[in-house]
């Protein structure tokens, strides 16, 4: 049985297809059509669906979406006549309901198919319940705590749920416009990070401030009863998508969040490109401060009601990895499962894991335990890629490929490491990466200098070998999708000073063999040369979507000053080419 999951139409469009039960291939459409959070309909990422099933659109049974526009409506429509300047948005939210229920004339439309032709049933699924959906079913456990947060989503930002056996009981909803997302969007855009997606990049400045306004950031967001509720002086009055829009090309824009009350009390918000100041690194802090004080209330509020210790996440704001590290401490949780695609792309997977579980009860699968559910490209491809650019390379068995790129990372070379299928997910974990020394001190400098151009504030992130974790972090707890932050012991901090960020933590990665036994491999190999279990692992890519393919690859490494590149079996040296 083939299941199609949709994510359409609203930001990180993606497409994830699943065989009886078992997540065949998924994967963003920007990976695909290079537009970063690409919002409109995934033609590209459908097609590679069906082709890695080996599939036509004709044979699919199911097709899922993770949004029900009719889900929530009696409070979408209530709170469009109590704000009547709103009532525009509302009428535009139904005109893309009516767009879903052309799902079939856009799907026949972009394979090429008569639409009479298709067989498949629709489903249209809560956008919190895929979410929740996406974590839970890919977990390995039969009972679970339930969390999913973001912006919004069918006017949801919160969802709390008991998951027991093929069923996810939906215990509370935060409406909008309350919303834990939109909060931290709001603080972002005042210290001028205004785009989309910024708000992980303002995560890592939070450590840099000082406890000054916390206790006017916490004015902002109330606690009562279990639940938030947002100040709205301190909100420009938003639509019912939060601000959040999509325009011709797909790209989302947002509109300003914030309104005079920050002014008055913060002074004139900061422009972007403007020098940042202590206060708004202070603003950071705050946020950040008060963002958590909200999550492990809301998380202890639903633990009381699903007293386990397992807890599955995901939403835009489960990739705040940061919160994410202290939760252990902070709530009784003791184990997560957060999806490593926990924006909105993952909704594709939850729509269609749900459809297989939940609503056709079929039994539950093993665990998703690894990101690898994307792209790959045979050697003759990656030769094939090499040599029409150009590319002077060797090829290499796999022992020697180790030994020279671990060479090159510790030579204090930038290296390029393009293997296996492309992760789901926001996160390179060792197939789409850029690889380096975690223990130079100039790396982070070097590495913005010559590829990344990032913040100065933005740390980069370690990948350590799984049974080396607490060796050199405070906590053990699993972090295979880099989405936990963890100090970093007392005594490591300088071997990995490239990676240990100001208040010595680093957003980890542990690597066990069984999932990427490369990748492994490499580290290992890299240990052996220098003593360190530890590599530095950023995205392979400079201000785009993640490489996808190897051309891109190949184009990354000649653009920028990258000194090596290891794709596939192949290896390019900047000095030779
Ligand atoms: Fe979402």
């Amino acid at each position: 049985m083939l299941i199609l999951g949709l994510n359409l139409f609203h930001a990180d469009s993606s497409a994830a297809i699943v065989q009886d039960g078992e997540i065949v291939f998924a994967i963003a459409e920007e990976r695909l059509n290079r537009i970063k959070h690409y919002a409109g309909f995934p033609s590209l990422a459908v097609q590679a669906c069906l082709d890695a099933a080996g599939a036509k659109i004709t044979d699919v049974d199911h097709v899922a979406v993770g949004q029900d526009s009719d889900a929530n409506l009696a409070r979408k429509v209530q709170y469009a006549l109590a704000n009547p300047a709103k009532i525009l948005n509302f009428i535009k939210l139904r005109q893309r309901k009516q767009q879903m229920r052309d799902l079939r004339i856009l799907l026949a439309g972009a394979l090429g198919v008569d639409s009479a032709s298709l067989k498949f049933q629709e489903h249209h699924l809560e956008h919190h319940m895929a979410h929740i959906a996406s974590a839970y079913y890919c977990s390995p456990w039969d009972r679970a705590a339930g969390f999913s947060y973001d912006g919004s989503g069918d006017f949801v930002s919160t969802m709390m749920a008991r998951c027991e056996g093929n069923e996810i009981d939906v215990l509370d909803r935060v409406y909008l416009p309350h919303s834990l997302g939109s909060f931290y969007t709001m603080i972002c855009e005042f210290i001028g990070y205004k785009k989309y997606g910024d708000e992980g990049k303002v995560m890592g400045l939070a450590p840099y401030g000082k406890d000054t306004y916390c206790h006017d950031i916490a004015e902002i967001v109330g606690l009562k009863n279990g639940n938030f509720h947002l100040n709205l002086d301190y909100f420009k009055p938003l639509g019912s998508n939060q601000g959040m829009q999509v325009l011709e090309d797909g790209t989302v824009k947002l509109a300003p969040h914030f309104s005079r009350q920050m002014e008055k009390l913060f002074g004139p918000p900061r422009e972007p490109h403007a020098e940042i100041t202590q206060r708004d690194m202070d603003l950071a802090y705050a946020m950040q401060h008060v963002f958590e004080k909200v999550f492990f209330h809301l998380l202890n509020q639903l633990h009381e009601r699903v007293p386990v210790e397992e807890l599955t996440m995901a939403g835009g704001c489960a990739l705040n990895s940061v919160a994410n590290g202290k939760l252990f401490d902070r709530t009784p949780f003791r184990r997560t499962y957060i999806q490593p695609a926990a924006g909105d792309e993952g909704l594709a997977i939850g729509a269609a894991l749900h459809t297989y579980h939940s609503v056709l009860k079929h039994p539950r699968r093993r665990e998703l335990t690894h990101s690898y559910l994307g792209t790959q490209y045979s050697a003759p491809q990656i030769e094939q890629a090499l040599k029409s650019s150009g590319t002077r390379y060797r090829k290499m068995d796999r022992e020697p490929l180790l030994d020279s790129v671990s060479e090159q990372i510790a030579a204090g070379n930038v290296t390029g490491w393009f293997q296996g299928r492309m992760e789901w997910g926001p996160r390179a974990l060792g197939n789409r990466s850029i690889v380096a020394h975690p223990g130079r001190k100039d790396m982070k400098d070097i590495l913005n200098a010559r590829i990344k151009r990032r913040e100065w504030f933005r740390p980069f992130a370690p990948s350590i070998i799984a049974e080396r974790q607490s060796d050199y972090f405070e906590h053990d707890h699993p972090s295979p999708f880099m989405l936990h932050v963890d100090k970093i012991r007392r005594e490591k901090r300088a071997e990995l000073c490239a990676v240990n960020h100001v208040d010595d933590t680093g957003r980890l990665q542990t690597v066990s063999r069984e999932e990427n036994p490369l990748y492994y491999d490499l580290i290992r190999a890299f240990e052996k040369r220098t003593g360190i279990p530890v590599i530095l692992n950023t995205s392979f890519n400079e201000n785009e979507p993640i490489v996808c393919a190897p051309g891109e690859a190949i184009d990354c490494f000649k653009r920028t000053r990258m000194d090596a590149l290891a794709i596939g079996p192949f290896l390019a040296l900047k000095s030779e080419n």
